[in-house]
């Protein structure tokens, strides 16, 4: 099964900024957009827009974000068809009050919540 990586902040480079949250590479757009927010991380490479991270967020965290030309399946084949090309955009990281309903509700386990 794939799954973020929860330890990206280890591995992984902040290579830019979206919104207000920074993005952890590598990057390789439009087929490959790494990993957005920290607090609140959904690595774009996992993410087939299942939108239920949207739906249980209690804050509003997530915004749809239009990635046309996206291709999670170039690093993770195994991956379930795409259900959209949009992912779900942590750009109200910060507030976020950890309740972890989108970690579980994810289907591809795109999500990592850093507490
Ligand atoms: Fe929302 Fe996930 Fe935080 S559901 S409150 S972004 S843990
Ligand atoms: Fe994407 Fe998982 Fe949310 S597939 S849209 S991060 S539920
Ligand atoms: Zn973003």
């Amino acid at each position: 099964m794939v799954a973020i990586d929860p330890d990206f902040q280890q591995k992984r480079q902040v290579v830019d900024k979206h919104f207000e949250h920074d993005i952890w590479g590598p990057v390789e757009a439009p087929e490959v957009l790494g990993i957005h927010g920290t607090h609140v991380a959904v690595d774009f490479d996992i993410c087939i827009g299942d939108g239920s991270c949207i739906e249980v967020c209690p804050v509003d965290v997530f915004e749809w974000f239009d990635t046309p030309g996206t291709n999670p399946h170039k690093v993770h084949p195994e991956l379930p068809a795409m259900i959209k090309d949009a992912k779900a955009d942590p750009i109200r990281e910060a507030d976020c009050i950890d309740c972890m309903a989108c970690e579980t509700a994810c289907p591809v386990l795109a999500i990592k919540i850093s507490v």
